[in-house]
């Protein structure tokens, strides 16, 4: 009797052990099929991916400035820039009422050629079926020391919408340096990752930055980048 409450007793200690361990999983309702918001966590606060591409353009607000191209909207041209900047909203959306250039990135010569100061080129070269060629345009559109800002996912669900052609691509940080030096020769390429184990798990499973601890989403992990971020500068004239 007394051996058999002593085992219990071992069994019940050796549970709570694994319960408080490190080592040992506690998935709880993190097992499930569905994400906990399908909106890249938006009905609960901030994606997590938001707040490194917001880091990202703060770190680099004083490139955003003179004639600056932005995807989709202008609203990070205008809460990053400089306060005269002039925004100009690209896409290739016909219903976008807000986009003043209406261009293909794909399609060679569609944009003006030397007339932005800076791109902010966030969250779109995923969507585009030749980055490459994409890059090549907006190098082109650059004027001479001008300054391309670029974010892409390198790790996110697949997004319903987009583009008409869908979501296409993932880039690591590395990959993304190859493809901007390859497509935008002679300028300065400069890549970063962003993110960490938890903050890229956060994003999988549909959780906000308000779900996380400050600590959990940096300082960042060159093993788990959740974004990749790229900062290209054309020379300047002779
Ligand atoms: C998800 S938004 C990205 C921009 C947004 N500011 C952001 O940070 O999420 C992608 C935009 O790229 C546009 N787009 C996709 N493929 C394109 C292409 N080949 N040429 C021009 N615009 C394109 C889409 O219509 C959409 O407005």
């Amino acid at each position: 009797m007394r051996r058999a409450a002593g085992g219990a007793l071992r069994r019940l200690a050796g549970a709570a052990r694994r319960r408080v361990s490190p080592r040992h999983p506690h998935w709880g309702n993190l097992r499930r099929r569905d994400p906990f918001c399908a909106h890249w966590g938006y009905t609960r606060g901030t994606p997590v991916d938001r707040v490194y591409i917001e880091s990202f353009l703060e770190l680099h607000r004083s490139d955003i400035r003179g004639d600056v191209a932005e995807m989709m909207s202008g609203d990070y041209s205008r809460r990053f820039g400089a306060p005269d900047v002039r925004v100009h909203v690209v896409d290739v959306d016909p219903r976008n009422a807000a986009a003043t250039v209406r261009a293909d990135l794909c399609a060679r010569d569609a944009l003006p050629p030397g007339s932005f100061d800076a791109w902010v080129l966030t969250q779109t070269l995923q969507f585009v079926p030749d980055p490459e060629a994409a890059l090549a345009n907006v190098r082109r559109s650059l004027r001479p020391g001008g300054v391309a800002l670029i974010t892409v996912p390198c790790a996110s669900p697949l997004a319903a919408t987009g583009a008409p052609s869908g979501d296409l691509w993932r880039l690591t940080p590395a990959g993304l340096g190859a493809l901007c030096r390859r497509a935008m020769p002679g300028a300065r390429v400069d890549v970063r990752g962003w993110g960490t184990l938890t903050a890229m798990t956060a994003f999988l499973l549909g959780l906000a930055a308000e779900d996380l601890r400050p600590g959990d989403l940096g300082p960042s992990d060159p093993r788990y980048p959740l974004i990749a971020s790229a900062v290209v500068r054309t020379p300047p004239a002779d």
